[in-house]
């Protein structure tokens, strides 16, 4: 995790880092850090909390002018939050300074060795002890900044991004990446440095993204010069031309991104399917799927990988799958997959769901399936991401960006998209019959205006959400496609409520969780009509028996639940495979209400970080 930023050029960095830093935000948040060069000297201001107190700090400590400089904003790994801990890191030279996103894994064997040789650590950090062997190795063996970090990074094991400056060459800084992002902003006679391309939209266009195992000496008024760390080859930089833009991912009137984003999903569900399913033709087309479809046609199984959020929208892939398209599928934590030796052949496809791309374990996953010969398909978001680089093919939800830490929009684009993928392979294979592929299609295409319907639903919720925002505990139970819906909306409410929540299947409640209702248990039971409706309207009653406190969420119209339910919360009628489309809804603005009346910080919650690049 973690977010770093850099800059070198003509203009003041001061505020371009301190900015590109509020945009990383997402990726950890409990300490921040930069280094500027000021023309004469080097100045370091570091803190434990978030960017506004960097600010705070730097208002009372140092000057702001140079051209030269490297933020990062952190989620810590080794060493708790604090300011001594907080990055950039010195050498004890204090003529290097580092900013890292990773992992150094053997910093222990390093930290001995440099202590051996004199050197002294003020922090718990792996980050010191690198910046310590760069120093090491540069006077060792008497040699350029850029020549040190490679040599000893060949000695590192872990994952790293980062960006290496030397206070007596002030024209330079030096990047490396393995394992977490990087990408460089190309602009005029100037360069920036950013875990993503976040920070320097409103700059320039022109991005690279550096590979795994690469580095880069970046020079004002210069070139960008690109290097294999292992054999010191140089890398032709791959220009890319950046598709977003500013207005994406600021606020946009909203109190928080996650309210903006839960908002933005008709538009952005319209996006996924746009030019890819062609209603009256009756086609859906995705080259990656085009492209790779005999591997799909002739798959034993697919295996879905994914983690969080991610990995629900795989469990609703699960039932579309088996439903439609007759392929057997299993889902996987990528956590767990990657440790416990799996069985994978070449005749498994294997698809990554990842709203950012760079989930440390869902990669790891990824790699594993490769190495034993399966087909990986990425469903990815963030497009130039490590994980849609690393699979063979795949497809992007174009969700736009998610900034919020509590994934939204990313989840029901991923549903969307594995719906195209399952709806075209059912029709491949004939398994689904041309009518009811077409009626599947024709409601696909409605769902962002029901989506729409279910957002006028919010002040209602609200209502709701003032109700129960003291509730200890929160149970919520969901059959069949809406079974994992109840997990998301559970793990919705704990993440940013910190209210323990727990999502089940309808059925399974009378085998132990009803033990837990009674008088101030509140209960979300997801009740559409269809699929298993009378059942989850029998369960509904064994609540009810034992005082639970029941939120139905409900087809338009419905009156049977709202006889036995506490509240209920419609959503437009659609066919059952689309229906997590429509339930999600209110319970992403349920969790999110109850949050901001307790006063969290739902952006970013503790803790947590939009971007998991460490296992
Ligand atoms: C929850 C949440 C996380 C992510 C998980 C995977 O709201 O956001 O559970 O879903 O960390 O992240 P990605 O999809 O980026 O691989």
């Amino acid at each position: 995790m973690c977010g770093i930023v850099g800059y070198i050029g003509h203009r003041d960095a001061f505020p371009i880092i301190i900015e590109g830093l509020k945009r990383l935000e997402y990726r950890g948040y409990d300490s921040a850090g930069i280094a500027l060069f000021d023309g004469t000297d080097l100045k370091v201001t570091k803190t434990k909390g978030k960017v506004v107190d960097l600010e705070d700090r730097i208002k009372n400590e140092i000057t702001t002018n140079g051209t030269l400089g490297i933020g990062h904003t952190r989620w810590a790994t080794h060493g708790v939050p604090n300011d001594v801990n907080a990055h950039p890191h010195y050498s004890n030279s204090g003529n290097l300074v580092i900013i890292h996103n990773g992992i150094i894994e053997n910093y222990e064997s390093l930290k001995k060795e440099l202590s051996k040789r004199g050197y002294t650590f003020k922090s718990d950090t792996d980050t010191e002890v690198l910046i310590n062997l760069i120093e090491d190795v540069k006077i060792k063996e008497n040699v350029k900044l850029g020549k040190a970090v490679q040599v000893a990074l060949n000695q590192v094991v872990g994952a790293y991004s980062i960006a290496v400056f030397d206070k007596n060459k002030p024209d330079e800084i030096v990047i490396a990446r393995l394992g977490s992002p990087l990408a460089v902003g190309i602009g005029e006679n100037e360069f920036f440095i950013a875990s993503d391309a976040s920070p320097f939209l409103e700059y320039t266009k022109n991005a690279i993204y550096l590979e795994d195992e690469e580095m880069a000496i970046i020079r004002a008024n210069k070139e960008i010069k690109i290097r294999k760390i292992k054999d010191d080859s140089l890398v032709d930089p791959y220009v890319q031309e950046l598709q977003m833009n500013l207005e994406q991912i600021e606020k946009g009137g909203y109190d928080h991104f996650m309210l903006k984003e839960i908002f933005e999903q008709p538009n952005a569900i319209k996006d996924t399917y746009r030019g890819r399913m062609l209603v009256k033709e009756g086609i859906i087309k995705m080259a990656g799927v085009d492209d790779n479809i005999e591997k799909f046609l002739n798959a034993n199984r697919v295996i879905i990988v994914a983690c969080g959020t991610s990995w629900h929208a795989g469990l609703v892939a699960e039932y579309i799958f088996e439903d439609l398209a007759r392929i057997p599928v299993e889902v996987e934590y990528a956590s767990e997959f990657r440790y416990r030796n799996p069985v994978i052949t070449n005749k498994d496809v294997v698809i990554a769901i990842s709203q950012s791309g760079e989930t440390a374990d869902t990669l790891a996953a990824i790699k594993l399936a490769k190495a034993n010969g399966a087909f990986v398909f990425g469903v990815c978001n963030v497009v130039g991401s490590s994980i849609a680089r690393e699979t063979h093919a795949g497809a992007y939800t174009h969700a736009g960006p998610e900034i919020g830490v509590a994934s939204t929009k990313a989840f029901t684009t991923q549903i969307t998209l594995l719906t195209l993928i399952a709806l075209k392979l059912a029709k491949v294979k004939g398994e689904i019959s041309n009518t009811n592929y077409r009626y599947h299609l024709q409601e696909l295409e409605l769902i962002p205006e029901k989506v729409q319907k279910a957002l006028e639903s919010d002040e209602h919720i609200k209502a709701v959400a003032s109700i129960y925002k003291d509730a200890r505990n929160c149970l919520y139970l969901g059959r069949g496609y809406n079974f994992p819906v109840a997990l998301e909306g559970a793990l919705k409410l704990k993440e940013i409520s910190y209210i323990h929540a727990e999502g089940y299947p309808a059925a399974e409640m009378k085998h132990g969780p009803i033990a837990l209702i009674d008088e101030n248990m509140p209960i979300v039971v997801i009740a559409t009509k269809k699929g298993h409706y009378e059942k989850v309207v029998s369960n509904i009653e064994e609540i009810k028996a034992r005082q639970g406190k029941i939120i139905g969420i409900v087809t338009e119209g419905d009156t049977n639940v709202k006889k036995l339910a506490d509240h209920v919360i419609e959503v437009p009628e659609t066919l059952e495979s689309l229906s997590p489309l429509l339930t999600t809804i209110p319970l992403q603005l349920l969790s999110y209400h109850i949050a901001v009346m307790l006063g969290k910080n739902v952006d970013q919650p503790r803790n947590l970080a939009k971007s998991v690049t460490v296992e």
